[in-house]
């Protein structure tokens, strides 16, 4: 690990925050590309959050990342939220300007899209209806990049319906369409992407319960859940022949952004950095 006196300092700040991969992530690109720099986990409770982020352009930070449960308060904390980010409600990457200005970015909603693009290629974002199962907070940022991307209609899933309906509401778009949780089987018909964003399937939660029998051949299936890595629903859609996307890359792509902005260096998601990561988790 090279660290001197000028090290680049960035980290991530959540509550609590010793579950984070994000550590081991920007850990492995600083010693990969042999930078000078540092990424340090941080345990902030949210009534310190404002305190905390307006002390580290004085701490010679040049960065951070947010998790849970610090990313809608963070929208307001910021002297600038790009476009993109404002929509989604949330921040994930802040960075702080030459002046110590902290300007809130979301690169959530980018990672999902370039996980799907990179590793099912095939898909075509144009080509047809996407089903998103769940209105979470992850939700947000994956519908906003699938309506920027130029998906013609999203069917959006969620148990408790009228949060599905008041997140259409506030994302202003007619190409999301809530359909009943009842009805969620019926809602893959003719569909070319289908993703799980709920907590269901995760390590410690029952599975999601959803048949396949309607989902077209040709649709790809990716679940955000990435513990375990081949969830029940991943598991099911390869017993079909489906093209699978785990929920891994969603992760690692969201990163590049932010490393990129604090030390200056475009990483690369390569497997080798997927296993450092995997290794993380178990
Ligand atoms: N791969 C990545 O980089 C990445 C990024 C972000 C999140 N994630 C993962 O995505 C998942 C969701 O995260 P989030 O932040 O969106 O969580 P969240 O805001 O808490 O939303 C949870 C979602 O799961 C649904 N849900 C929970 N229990 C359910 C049940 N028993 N039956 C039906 N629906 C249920 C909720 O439905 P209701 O509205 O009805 O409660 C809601 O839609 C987590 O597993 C998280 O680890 C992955």
């Amino acid at each position: 690990m090279k660290l001197s006196g000028q090290a680049k300092l960035a980290g991530v700040i959540g509550y609590p925050v010793a579950h984070s991969l994000s550590p081991r992530l920007h850990g492995y690109w600083l010693e990969y590309y042999g930078i000078d720099g540092a990424y340090i986990p941080m345990t902030v409770k949210p009534q310190d959050l404002a305190e905390c982020l307006r002390i580290l352009p004085k701490l010679g930070f040049r960065g951070c990342n947010l998790t849970v449960p610090h990313k809608e308060a963070a929208v307001a904390l910021m002297d600038e939220v790009e476009e993109h980010a404002r929509r989604i409600g949330a921040v994930n990457t802040v960075i702080i300007e030459q002046d110590g200005r902290l300007f809130g970015r979301n690169t959530d909603g980018l990672g999902f899209l370039e996980n799907i693009l990179v590793n099912a290629p095939a898909w075509l974002p144009p080509s047809g209806p996407v089903t998103v199962i769940g209105a979470g907070g992850a939700a947000r940022a994956i519908l906003v990049a699938l309506m920027d991307a130029g998906v013609p209609e999203i069917r959006l899933v969620n148990r408790t319906a009228e949060k599905a309906e008041k997140l259409s509401q506030e994302l202003g778009a007619d190409v999301i369409r809530v359909w009943p949780w009842q009805k969620r089987s019926e809602a893959l018909e003719d569909i070319t992407l289908l993703v799980n964003s709920t907590t269901l399937g995760m390590n410690g939660q029952p599975p999601l319960d959803l048949s396949l029998d309607r989902l077209p051949h040709k649709a790809v299936v990716n679940d955000i859940v990435y513990a375990p890595l081949k969830t029940p629903l991943l598991a099911a859609a390869v017993a079909r022949g489906h093209t699978v996307v785990d929920g891994l890359g969603m992760l690692l792509y969201q990163a590049v952004p932010g490393f990129f902005a604090w030390f200056g260096q475009e990483p690369e998601v390569t497997d080798r950095l997927r296993q450092r990561v995997l290794e993380g988790l178990q």
